[in-house]
This record gives C-alpha cells, sequence and structure tokens, in this order.
C-alpha cells in the first residue's frame, strides 16, 4: 500500500493530493495514509500536509531507487524483475556479470551512486563520483553467435543516444563509434560491453551505460574531452528519467536485434552518428588504421578506406578525427 500511496503523491508532485481521497482510492483508514506518508518522509520524500487539502509531494530524494526507475517504465523484462542499487560499488558491470553467473534473469538491473572502480573500454577507469553520474549495468541473455556481438554495443550506444535526444531535443547528442554519446563534441557517456560465452554462442551479456549527468568539473585529463548534461543544460537532470527512457529504447532495440531486424537500426545510428564521412584515425589493439570511415558493416564494425583504397573492418577500438574536429 504504501507504493500506492508513493504512486498517488509521485505522479501528481507539487498538487495537493486528499487524505480523504487518497484513503477512499485505495481502501484504507486515513490514518493507515498518514502512516505510509510519514514513512515516505522517513525516506526522504518532502511531503507538506494541510488538514484542508491533505498532502502535497515537493520533494524527491536525490538518490536513485527502484521505486522512482520503476515509476511509469514501461518495459516488459528490462528493469521489471530485479533492481539492484547499491550507494558504493566497485563497478555495475562487474555485479552484473557476477548475477548473471549465478543466473540471473535478463533484464536484471544493477546500478550505483558511485562506483570504485568503474571500469571504460579498452581497460580505462570511468570516473564515477557519487550521486552525479548514472552508472547501470543491465544483464542479458542474446544467444547470439559471438560474430554478432559488437552489434550489441552499437544498439546500446544508439538507445543512450536516442534517449538523451528525446528527453533533451534541443542537446542534439550524437553517437561517435562504437558506442560513445557525444554532446557538441565532448563525451557525455558510454557503453561497456561485455560478454559470457563459449566459441558457438553468446549465453550471457551486461551493457553498461555511464552517463555524465551532474557534473560540473572533470578532472585535468578529461577536462577538454567531457561534458556533462549539467554543463550543457545549465541545470540538475532526474536520473531516474533518464534510466526509464534508455532502459525503453534499450528493451525495445534488444528486441529487434534479437529478431534479426538490424537494418532499420543501423539506418538510424548512420544519421546520428558524427563518424560517418569523415577523415579518422582508429587506434586498434593489431595497430593504427587511417581513412575515411565509410559505413558500419551487419556485424557493427566499421570500414574505414585507407588513403592506398583499401578498405579495413575494424571491430573495436579509439577513433579520432582528423578534419579539425578532433575531441
Ligand atoms: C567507455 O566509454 O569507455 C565506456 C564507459 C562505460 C561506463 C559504465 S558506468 C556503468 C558500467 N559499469 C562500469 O564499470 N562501466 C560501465
Amino acid at each position: 500500500m504504501l507504493e500506492h500511496v508513493f504512486t498517488a503523491l509521485r505522479s501528481r508532485q507539487g498538487e495537493w493530493v486528499s487524505g480523504e481521497g487518497l484513503s477512499r482510492e485505495l481502501s484504507i483508514s486515513r490514518s493507515a495514509v498518514w502512516k505510509h506518508v510519514s514513512t515516505l518522509r522517513r525516506q526522504g520524500y518532502g511531503i507538506e500536509s494541510s488538514p484542508r487539502k491533505g498532502y502535497r509531494l515537493t520533494r524527491a530524494p536525490g538518490l536513485l531507487s527502484p521505486r522512482e526507475i520503476r515509476m511509469g517504465l514501461d518495459t516488459r523484462v528490462f528493469g521489471r524483475k530485479e533492481i539492484f542499487i547499491s550507494k558504493e560499488t566497485d563497478s555495475t558491470n562487474t555485479q552484473a556479470l557476477m548475477l548473471a553467473s549465478q543466473g540471473a534473469p535478463e533484464g536484471t538491473l544493477v546500478a550505483a551512486e558511485s562506483q570504485s572502480r568503474g571500469r571504460g573500454r579498452r581497460g580505462r577507469t570511468w570516473f564515477s563520483p557519487p550521486g552525479k553520474g548514472l552508472y547501470l549495468s543491465i544483464v542479458l541473455r542474446p544467444g547470439i553467435p559471438p560474430a554478432r556481438a559488437p552489434a550489441l554495443t552499437l544498439i546500446a550506444g544508439l538507445a543512450a543516444v536516442e534517449a538523451l535526444r528525446r528527453l533533451y531535443p534541443g542537446l542534439g547528442a550524437r553517437i561517435r563509434w562504437p558506442n560513445d554519446v557525444m554532446i557538441n563534441n565532448r563525451k557525455a557517456g558510454g557503453i561497456l560491453t561485455e560478454i559470457a560465452g563459449d566459441m558457438d554462442e553468446v549465453g550471457s551479456a551486461v551493457t553498461g551505460l555511464g552517463l555524465n549527468v551532474d557534473f560540473r568539473e572533470f578532472p585535468p585529463e578529461l577536462q577538454n574531452r567531457a561534458t556533462s548534461l549539467a554543463l550543457e543544460t545549465g541545470r540538475s537532470a532526474d536520473r531516474a528519467s533518464l534510466a526509464r527512457c534508455f532502459l525503453e529504447i534499450y528493451e525495445s532495440y534488444w528486441g529487434s536485434f534479437i529478431r534479426g531486424s538490424t537494418e532499420p537500426l543501423f539506418e538510424r545510428w548512420r544519421k546520428l552518428s558524427l563518424s560517418l564521412g569523415r577523415q579518422v584515425t582508429v587506434e586498434t589493439s593489431a595497430g593504427i588504421v587511417s581513412g575515411v570511415a565509410l559505413d558500419i558493416g551487419e556485424d557493427g564494425s566499421l570500414l574505414v578506406r585507407d588513403s592506398q583504397g583499401r578498405v579495413h573492418n575494424v571491430f573495436s577500438g579509439d577513433l579520432r578525427f582528423q578534419d579539425g574536429n578532433s575531441c
């Protein structure tokens, strides 16, 4: 019943909701309503009360919570069953991989207020200070051949960019191959996909999303390359809404990907890509590839034509632009 009282107040945040109306609507006594309101207050919600008007939710606690993420979440699987949120963890990807190895179902969500060992791609550290970013990971059960795995990351990056474009249409978020979330040519977020399985099949995978939400400053090494929603919009953002929007879009893309209907997703990826048609250098584990980024392949690889006209399929690496607009 606590959750019903919460939903009634949260969905009409800022408006007065009559105590009598609530008790009728939920078939509970007025003193039960009052008890639930007291519990919510103890959990950090600011709720005013007036004998004539009822209750009014004025402030939700800044912390991410399963309840805030689930409120109005329109998914069937992602974030539906288990949501684990901690104040601090080593890495939400590490935790999600562990849960996946213990049989956690697809859609299990792990998030944290901060990460002590947040990981980025290619062994880098992901800057994860408390309360300022969105750090979340989702358990997936793809059952696809390993050759299709790089596309997982592309689709998650696309979903993150689409979520930002839906919530912040004015920011014009774009993708830098393979999966960097870019705003005004600076990195605002990224995706780390990690897989487990055998040679024939990717049994489980974890997609981790890191978004710079409320950062006002960055460590010196990131200062000229990174940005955040707070810096771009001048205000704080609601991390639960961002998480919800990402989960909804990603789940729908995920369904298309699993059904093999990838072309519309790739088409959209091409439209939102900052990389295609540009002179790039990609640093891969096997060396450097320079040339024009032509397209992406079915498998998510980047096709780069070098100065001798040879086309390389690049599966992973760090991309830099060579045409003056580098970041
Ligand atoms: C990158 O661009 O290098 C990928 C960054 C991915 C960071 C996220 S934060 C949540 C999840 N947990 C991690 O340790 N990493 C990912």
